[in-house]
């Protein structure tokens, strides 16, 4: 069997001029993002701009079939966001789950997606916002006497559902807008 063979080096690469390369760094530890982290980044995704919450919510308020659309802003909507609707309202026994990520009333299996006729589904808006403001949610469904008022933050209910006077549907109010990306 015969094997190739190249020039031998006239020179040892040790003993030439070129400059040596840097030495390698150790290689930075690689760990899990603490939870918090990984919402205000998915939550920059889904809202880039206070504008990108507006849209979010005229869209929920068009999905729960309202026919009158309010919406009111502060600032760009860093000072203030309210949109207020004539929908269908949100049930009390949801309230709390209402801004979890991926909870949602429009889809449940994959298969679902072929079909959906809805603006969201991603069960994420809501939950994005509370990542990067503070959310009070005041709703109504039909035949009830009165409605519930809710606040939210990083995806939870800070107090329990508060009884309160209420038109038809939904406000959401969002204030104290954060960075978020
Ligand atoms: N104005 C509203 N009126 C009635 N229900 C609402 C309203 N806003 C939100 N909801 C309910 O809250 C759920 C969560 O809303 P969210 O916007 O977070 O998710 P989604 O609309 O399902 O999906 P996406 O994240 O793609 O918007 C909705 O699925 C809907 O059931
Ligand atoms: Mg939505």
């Amino acid at each position: 069997m015969e094997f190739e063979t190249s020039e031998p080096p006239t020179s040892h690469p040790m003993e030439t001029d070129e400059p040596h390369p840097p030495p390698l760094q150790d290689p930075p530890r690689i760990h899990r993002l603490d939870e918090s982290v990984v919402n205000r980044i998915a939550a920059g995704e889904v809202i880039q701009r206070p504008v990108s919450a507006v849209k979010e919510l005229v869209e929920n308020s068009l999905d729960a079939g309202s026919t009158s659309i309010h919406v009111s802003v502060k600032d760009e909507g860093l000072k203030y966001i309210q949109v207020s609707d004539d929908g269908y309202g949100i049930r009390y026994e949801d309230l709390p789950i209402l801004c979890e990520r991926h909870t949602t009333s429009k889809l449940s299996a994959f298969e679902d997606l072929q079909s959906i006729k809805s603006m969201g589904f991603r069960g994420e808006a809501l939950a994005s916002m509370t990542y990067v403001a503070h959310v009070t949610v005041t709703t109504i469904t039909s035949g009830q006497l009165h409605g519930y008022r809710v606040s939210y933050r990083d995806g939870v209910m800070e107090h329990e559902p508060r009884a309160c006077a209420a038109v038809k549907g939904t406000q959401i109010v969002t204030v104290e807008w954060r960075r978020c990306s």
